[in-house]
């Protein structure tokens, strides 16, 4: 069994997305070992995307990620990670494969529905930015 972070990120929750979201992670056969309805401040957003705060999209991507609430999730799974990658498909909505989230969710290469850790490194930072090690027990 494998954890992963994902966040249903704010251009989904406001859209009235969060339901059928969770239940494509539940058909899929996660089992939610932890969720919480958020809003990222700045601080918050910039230290999780750490990472990329180098790339041109970086402030974008900061404002994106903090004008609304998110959903916070922690996913558990055999090759959750991989498995989570792939049900939500490319970070490009239109480069995306029929059936994925992001292919029925996200409106553009930002504003793309859903995010996932992309390696077991990233999942166990991602998870412990989030939730505290009892919750994920
Ligand atoms: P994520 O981290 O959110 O799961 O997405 P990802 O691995 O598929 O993509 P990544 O390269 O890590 O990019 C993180 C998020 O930044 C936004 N982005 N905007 N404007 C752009 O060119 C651009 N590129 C990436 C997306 O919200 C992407 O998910
Ligand atoms: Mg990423």
């Amino acid at each position: 069994m494998q954890k992963t972070f994902a966040i249903i990120k704010p251009d989904a929750v406001a859209s009235g997305y969060t339901g059928a979201i969770l239940a494509e992670i539940e058909k899929a056969g996660f089992k939610i070992k932890a969720m919480r309805l958020t809003r990222l401040s700045k601080a918050q957003a910039e230290g999780f995307y750490a990472v990329h705060k180098e790339r041109p999209f970086f402030g974008g991507l900061v404002a994106f990620m903090t004008e609304g609430p998110v959903v916070v999730l922690a996913l558990e799974r055999e090759n959750a990670i991989q498995a989570w990658r792939d049900l939500m498909g490319a970070t490009n909505p239109e480069k995306a494969a029929e059936g994925t989230i992001r292919k029925k969710f996200g409106a553009n290469i930002e504003r793309n529905a859903t995010h996932g850790s992309d390696a077991p490194e990233t999942a166990a930072f991602e998870l412990g930015w989030f939730f505290s090690g009892s919750q994920l027990a």
